[in-house]
């Protein structure tokens, strides 16, 4: 295979070196194509555009592969946890007993928040939605960590301080949000049992998590915690490459993850799910609306820009969904649909066409759900998932020598010159 591209352009002939990765995908290197041509490339969504080389995470969406640093989200899923699975993200390698004990024991010890931040939570309204308060008071961490502001200092305690506050953050929204006292992290527990705890324990009663609870949150945080170039990674490397500090890069990226299209996916499956069990809409009356573009409805959950196969962590996410709903004796109408509806148009060209299947967001918010999770909070799990993928992606940015401040180019297709008139001449 010959390591270059040739492109004629007005008669002219070009070679672009061609770079091959470590599994054999293929780009064209157009660095300076415009130097050499004149012309740029465009690329509405990026579609077609590597926006650079990482080592974190492969995937691949035709065989619907996903793995990070190597291993397989099915092996991590089944024997890792979030804690561990973080480690191999931000520093390429499963940790040794000695690196897994100190890491765990920094992200137990800086779990709680400056109490000057609690008082954040008293400007907000009992309404708002937890996304908002998790973007701005992630920011404004730099404000408590002035040293966070140079992001080449001590990136490990910056990335060790935001993925223990986050939980935190998240949890104390909750709180917020149904009015009840926020409950402090306890040191010995797990990082996935202490967030439950801060979650659904109260001053007034004991509260224990469940072990099957917290297995099942430890694999649904792994199954989110990175995706390569995603929409709100990329706005996480885009941000993070003016040098700014990773708090502000991570809470740009919350923003980012927040969009129905995105991350709030998971929130807007099951208000997909709740609206057809409200209206009785049957799955295949639903499919059709669907596929009539004129209604402008889509199949939350499902598609994906990466993926035309079934998304690896959706086929997880399906089986646990069973398992734990049966665990808890739960017997949720709205699996049983979701479960319809997924067969309704994996059986239709419409979706066959189309390489629609389901995503990371179908099954989510259904075991989000049966942990007793609200649905405006799902959205805050995805983040706390991706967290360690984002973080891993930014440090990966600044510690690679050749990269520059993110600035694409762009065709111009407004008015060529003209001149200003006055007011009084303007009809
Ligand atoms: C995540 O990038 C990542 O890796 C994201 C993520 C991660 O881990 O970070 O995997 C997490 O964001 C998962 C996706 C969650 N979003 C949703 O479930 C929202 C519903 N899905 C879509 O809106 C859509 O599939 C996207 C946004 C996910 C992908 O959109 P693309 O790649 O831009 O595809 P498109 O919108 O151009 O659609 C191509 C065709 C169109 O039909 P035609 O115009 O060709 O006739 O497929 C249709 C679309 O109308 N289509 C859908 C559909 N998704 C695509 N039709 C109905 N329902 C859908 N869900």
């Amino acid at each position: 295979m010959s390591n270059t591209a040739k492109l004629t352009l007005e008669g002219k002939e070009y070679e672009l070196p061609v770079v091959v990765g470590s599994e054999n995908e293929k780009a064209i290197d157009i660095t300076r194509l415009r130097a050499q041509t004149g012309y740029i490339t465009l690329d509405t969504g990026y579609m077609n555009t590597g926006a650079t080389r990482s080592a974190i995470t492969y995937l691949d969406g035709e065989q619907g592969i996903l793995r990070y640093r190597g291993i397989p989200i099915e092996d991590l899923a089944e024997k890792s946890t979030f804690v561990e699975t973080s480690y191999l993200l931000l520093h390429g390698e499963l940790p040794t007993q000695e690196q897994w004990k100190r890491f765990s024991n920094l992200l137990t010890y800086h779990s709680m928040i400056h109490e000057d931040m609690i008082r954040f939570f008293d400007g907000y309204p009992a309404t708002a939605h937890p996304m908002a308060i998790l973007s701005s008071m992630v920011c404004s961490l730099s404000a408590y960590y002035p040293e966070s502001l140079n992001v080449f200092e001590n990136m490990d305690m910056q990335s060790t301080r935001l993925l223990s506050k986050l939980r935190t953050i998240a949890a104390f929204s909750y709180k917020k949000s149904v009015g009840q006292p926020m409950m402090y992290p306890q040191n010995h527990l797990s990082y996935c049992a202490n967030f439950l705890h801060m979650m659904f324990a109260t001053p007034a009663e004991r509260y224990e998590p469940d072990p099957d609870m917290v297995r099942a949150l430890n694999i649904l945080l792994i199954l989110h915690a990175d995706h390569e170039q995603n929409c709100s990674t990329s706005t996480v490397r885009l941000v993070g490459s003016s040098q700014a500090n990773l708090f502000a890069s991570v809470s740009a990226g919350i923003c980012a993850l927040w969009g129905p299209l995105h991350g709030g996916a998971n929130q807007a499956v099951i208000e997909m799910l709740e609206e057809m069990q409200q209206t009785k809409l049957s799955c295949k009356e639903f499919v059709s609306q669907v596929k009539d573009k004129k209604a402008k409805v889509r199949l939350m959950g499902f598609g994906h820009r990466v993926y035309k196969n079934y998304d690896p962590r959706a086929k997880i996410l399906k089986q646990m969904a069973q398992v734990i709903l049966n665990k808890k004796g739960v017997n949720d109408p709205m699996l049983q649909l979701a479960q319809e509806l997924e067969e309704a148009a994996l059986s239709d060209p419409f979706f066959i066409e189309r390489k629609l299947y389901p995503n990371v967001d179908f099954y989510s918010g259904l075991l989000y759900k049966a942990m007793g999770i609200p649905v405006n909070m799902f959205t805050v799990m995805f983040a706390i998932g991706r967290l360690p993928g984002w973080i891993a992606q930014c440090k990966e940015m600044m510690e690679d020598p050749e990269n520059k401040i993110g600035r694409p180019r762009q065709i111009y297709t407004g008015p060529t010159e003209r001149h200003y008139t006055a007011l009084a001449d303007r009809k």
